[in-house]
């Protein structure tokens, strides 16, 4: 079957590729094999392949944060999951035809949701429901801000926001961004610029954000912490670019703006099996119901792995690139 390699650490396209490996075998006791229908590309893969992440893996070594697919046999002992049911991987390692796992490394899907749109959920989807609810006591019509929108946890987060009635302000660097997330659902929609603060007081009539959720860093951090209430927080969660969040002294020590972080890595081990599964069933609800939906540019099969990855890194893109490792 075949499965992805990082090879080495290095430019991401040169250092991935797609070869032959063993099948999986027979599932052991707690065991299941998963089947991969579809499994996304996050900009912290490409990161991880160039030694830009938090920890560089030894290479060669299998790789690909996210993956759902369907369980084709489970081992003794296994009662979470049965043969057929669509799962989402916990595992770290996911691009693969097939992947033999412990049944606590998946969580059990309903039957009618899209497997595209489920390998989207691990990374993106929960960074953007844990921004949301975890540091914050957000209220119905509270204002949250957040740059980069249009990115896969942005659009996650606009929608994720709209349900539980929080209003969302989306800071994109393009203006034709504008009308597809104000389509989606963004109650304000704006291009970055020196003077953001002052449109975002008028958009809200005179509100300020209760968030601010920041994955550019640099001098934008600055802007967003200009638009919330004193005492607030800004989240940052990217490495979209390499420059330091800044904040301004008067900001900090005047207004009481805290800059924090935010790592899903981090998180889900503080986070007990079950509220992992809980939260994994909400957010799989989510898509069923249609209100979480993230565009998809382009599908690529596993053989075409440096075009895919190089796809994944370009700039202006209309959605996410996904692998597609059984066809
Ligand atoms: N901390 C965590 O646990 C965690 C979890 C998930 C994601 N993340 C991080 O969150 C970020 C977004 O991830 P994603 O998968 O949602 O991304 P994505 O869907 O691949 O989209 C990234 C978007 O960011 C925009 N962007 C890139 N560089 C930018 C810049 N310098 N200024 C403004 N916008 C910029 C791009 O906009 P254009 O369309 O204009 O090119 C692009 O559409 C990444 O940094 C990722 O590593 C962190």
């Amino acid at each position: 079957m075949k499965t992805v390699e990082l090879m080495a650490i290095g430019p991401a396209p040169e250092v991935v590729h797609c070869i032959e490996v063993e099948e999986p075998g027979m599932p052991g006791a707690g065991e299941i094999i998963v089947e991969l229908t579809a499994c996304s590309i996050n900009p912290a893969d490409l990161m991880i392949f160039e030694g830009n992440y938090a920890s560089k893996p030894d290479t060669p070594c299998p790789i690909g944060i996210e993956g759902a697919g369907t369980v084709t046999a489970v081992g003794d002992g296994v009662t979470l999951v049965g043969v057929g049911d669509k799962v989402m991987s916990l595992y770290r390692a996911n691009w693969s035809q097939r992947l033999r796992l412990k049944e606590t490394e998946v969580v059990r899907l309903p039957d009618e949701i899209d497997l595209e749109q489920a390998a989207m959920l691990k990374v993106n989807a929960a960074t953007a429901l844990l921004m949301l609810e975890k540091y914050v006591a957000l209220k119905p019509g509270d204002w949250v801000i957040q740059d980069a929108a249009n990115s896969g946890v942005g659009k996650n987060l606009i929608r994720l926001a709209q349900v539980k009635g929080y209003k969302t302000i989306n800071v994109v660097r393009r203006a034709e961004l504008i009308a597809p997330l104000t389509a989606m659902g963004g109650d304000v929609v704006l291009v970055d610029g020196e003077d953001l603060a002052e449109r975002v007081n008028e958009a809200t009539g005179g509100s300020k954000a209760k968030l601010a959720i920041d994955c550019v860093s640099g001098s934008i951090t600055m802007r967003l912490a200009d638009c919330l209430a004193d005492g607030s927080i800004v989240i940052n969660y990217g490495l979209l670019t390499d420059d330091p969040c800044m904040l301004r002294p008067d900001q900090i020590f005047f207004r009481d703006i805290k800059l924090m972080g935010f790592w899903l890595a981090k998180m889900m081990p503080t986070m007990a099996f079950e509220e992992i599964v809980a939260m994994y069933q909400e957010l799989a609800a989510r898509v069923v119901d249609g209100t979480l939906y993230v565009t998809v540019e382009a599908s690529y099969p596993l053989e075409r792995i440096e075009e895919a990855v190089a796809h994944a890194g370009r700039y202006k893109r209309d959605g996410k690139i996904l692998l597609r490792p059984n066809g």
